[in-house]
């Protein structure tokens, strides 16, 4: 069974508070994008779960979070089963566009279709909750509010859809240390981290903070995006280190696109997609 495993942008991204359990509690609006991983499951095929990824840089042993889906299926429904998991990666990692986690959240979809569990999107968000903050949002794949640690999906509709260019520097940030950071973290004088409102949206992301004092291309990234014509609204996604603009339409972000390559130099990933 072969499976779409969409990106995420987090359109709004707010920190309550760090909890006992060093997670930390927050409002998130997050929307999937129709960039997309290509996620096959074949079961009854091999000895045990193998996982396999045309990028040699993610790992494709026990500790890929596609592996860790079908065991937690596994503990969760009791069926034993032996598969082989063929990741096609589009979506860079360590990007803050839930990459990984959609991929799991594919496995768990499949699984349950494979096997007629009937587990449904709540039954599924409860496994997915085991494996991943970020991956209770991908069962659904539609615009929601993510809250608590990320696990109480409550879906929401955008007004219309959105046409984003997605730029991220040749280093990606680890999601952990963003998160430890975010407290002690102060802004930089001249960085503008204030909500911006485009049409029904207020797009603010708390992670910018910690995130923009260690990455410094990432805040001069942001301030050149906003002084762009084509640009509404620039921000962070997630923990980073992808940056993205709201745009009015495709052209307007393929004519963004090319700019920021040549002033940004052509080691810069980009892509051109639509959120909603
Ligand atoms: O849940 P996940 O493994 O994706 O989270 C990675 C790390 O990000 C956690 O270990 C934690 O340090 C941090 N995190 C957090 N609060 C959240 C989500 C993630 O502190 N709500």
């Amino acid at each position: 069974m072969k499976l779409r495993a969409p990106a995420k942008v987090n359109l709004s991204l707010r920190i309550l508070g760090r909890r006992a359990d060093g997670f930390h509690d927050l409002e998130s609006l997050v929307t999937p994008l129709s960039l997309a991983d290509e996620v096959t499951v074949d079961t009854g095929i091999g000895q045990g779960v193998r996982v396999r990824c045309d990028d040699p840089s993610i790992p494709q042993d026990d500790s890929n979070l596609a592996a860790i889906a079908a065991r937690q299926f596994h503990s969760h429904t009791g069926i034993r089963f032996d598969a082989r998991i063929s990741i096609r990666k589009r979506i860079p990692s360590g990007a803050g566009l839930g990459g990984g986690s959609s991929d799991a959240a594919a496995v768990l979809v499949a699984l349950d279709s494979i096997f007629e569990t009937h587990l449904g999107a709540d039954g599924l968000e409860k496994i997915a909750a085991h494996i991943g903050s970020d991956v209770p949002f991908f069962i659904r794949r539609v615009p929601a509010w993510m809250r608590g640690r990320g696990e109480r999906i409550e879906p929401a509709a955008l007004s219309r859809k959105l046409s984003l260019l997605l730029l991220k520097p040749p280093f990606g940030v680890a999601t952990p240390w963003a998160y430890k950071n975010w407290k002690s973290s102060t802004e930089i004088p001249g960085v503008d981290y204030a909500p911006q409102c485009w049409q029904d949206l207020e797009l603010v992301n708390d992670l910018e903070r910690p995130v923009f004092e260690k990455y410094t291309l990432l805040p001069a990234m942001k301030t050149w995006l906003r002084e762009q014509p084509e640009c509404h609204a620039a921000l962070m996604s997630g923990s980073g280190s992808t940056m993205f603009a709201v745009c009015e339409d495709h052209a307007a972000a393929e004519i963004l696109s090319a700019r920021a390559l040549e002033h940004f130099g052509s080691t810069l990933w980009t892509s051109v997609c639509e959120a909603g």
